[in-house]
C-alpha cells in the first residue's frame, strides 16, 4: 500500500520535466496518488503548447484532470477548484510551485524595481498562495494540507536573488499565518520547503548553475548541492500522514547549507597558520 493510496490532490506549477513540481508529482504518484494539475494560459491559443507538454507528462500517470490557471486571474483559480470539486472530489492535498518577476525586476538591484514589476512579482509569487487557499479551505479535507515552494533568499540577502527574495519572505510569512488560520478552522496543514538550487526554467533567471554547485560543494555540511529527487521525496514527505504534526514550518532540502556562515575549511587551523 503506498503512502497516497486514496489520497487525491492538486499540483499548481509544472511548466517542464525540469520543474520541482514534476519531482514532487513523480513521487506523490508513486505512492499511489490522484492528482489534478494545472498549466500556464496559452500565449497563443492555437498552438497549446503548455497543454501538450503538461498532458504528455502526466497522462501516463493516469491524470485525466488538466486545466489552465493564471494564478493572477480569480476567475481561473474559481474555475478550477469548482472543477476538481466535480470531477477529483474533496482533497488532501495542494502543492503551490508557482513564481515569476521580470528580467529587469531580478536582474536590478531591489531600490530599482519598479513599483508594477514589484506588484506582478508579488501578486504571481506570494499573493497567489494566500488565493489559492482561500479556496483549499473548503476544498481540502479536515487533516488536508498544501505546501509552497520557497528559498533561502526570503531569509537572508542572496546577491542575485533580489526582488525575488522579497516575494519568498512575503510567501514565507504568508505559510505562517495561513497554518495559523487553517489549522484553527479546519486542522490544514501549511508547510513551506525551502530547496536548494534545482536546474529550471524559473532557476536560469536567478542563478548561475555551476556557480551555485561550486558553492554548495564548499559550504554545505553534506559538501554537495541537493538533487531534483531528494526535493521530491522531502515535499512527498511533508505532504504525507507521516507528516501529521508539522505545519507551519520551512523545511529546508539544501544539504543543511542553510546553518553555515562561512565556507566549509576549518577557521580555526587556517588561524594558527
Ligand atoms: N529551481 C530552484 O532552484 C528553486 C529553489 C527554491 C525554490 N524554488 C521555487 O520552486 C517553485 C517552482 O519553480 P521551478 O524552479 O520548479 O521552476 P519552473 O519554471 O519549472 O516552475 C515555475 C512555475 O510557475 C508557473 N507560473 C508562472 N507564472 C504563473 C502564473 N501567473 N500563473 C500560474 N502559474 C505561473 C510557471 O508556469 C511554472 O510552471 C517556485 O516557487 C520557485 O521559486 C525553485
Amino acid at each position: 500500500m503506498g503512502l497516497f493510496e486514496g489520497k487525491k490532490g492538486l499540483v499548481f506549477g509544472i511548466a517542464n520535466d525540469k520543474s520541482i513540481a514534476w519531482a514532487i508529482t513523480q513521487e506523490l504518484a508513486a505512492q499511489g496518488a490522484e492528482i489534478g494539475f494545472t498549466h500556464l494560459p496559452e500565449s497563443d491559443p492555437a498552438r497549446p503548447k503548455n497543454e501538450r507538454k503538461l498532458r504528455k507528462l502526466v497522462e501516463p500517470l493516469g491524470s485525466t484532470f488538466v486545466m489552465p490557471c493564471d494564478v493572477q486571474k480569480e476567475e481561473d483559480i474559481d474555475a478550477v477548484f469548482d472543477a476538481a470539486k466535480e470531477q477529483i472530489g474533496p482533497l488532501d492535498f495542494v502543492v503551490h510551485s508557482i513564481a515569476f518577476a521580470t528580467i529587469e525586476d531580478l536582474k536590478g538591484p531591489v531600490y530599482n524595481c519598479s513599483r508594477d514589476g514589484f506588484k506582478l512579482a508579488m501578486d504571481i509569487s506570494a499573493f497567489s498562495l494566500i488565493a489559492l487557499a482561500r479556496r483549499a479551505k473548503d476544498a481540502l479535507v479536515p487533516g488536508g494540507n498544501m505546501l509552497a515552494m520557497t528559498y533561502l533568499g526570503g531569509e537572508r540577502v542572496i546577491p542575485g536573488y533580489n526582488v525575488m527574495g522579497v516575494c519568498k519572505a512575503a510567501l514565507e510569512s504568508s505559510i505562517k499565518y495561513l497554518a495559523s488560520e487553517l489549522g484553527a478552522e479546519k486542522g490544514i496543514r501549511v508547510n513551506g520547503l525551502s530547496a536548494g538550487p534545482v536546474r529550471t526554467l524559473a532557476a536560469s533567471a536567478v542563478s548561475d548553475h555551476s556557480l551555485m554547485d561550486k558553492l554548495y560543494s564548499s559550504m554545505a555540511p553534506l559538501r554537495r548541492n541537493i538533487t531534483r529527487e531528494e526535493v521530491g521525496k522531502a515535499g512527498m514527505f511533508l505532504l504525507s500522514d507521516l507528516a501529521s504534526g508539522v505545519t507551519g514550518e520551512n523545511v529546508h532540502v539544501d544539504a543543511g547549507f542553510h546553518i553555515m556562515g562561512a565556507p566549509g575549511e576549518d577557521m580555526s587551523e587556517k588561524a594558527d597558520e
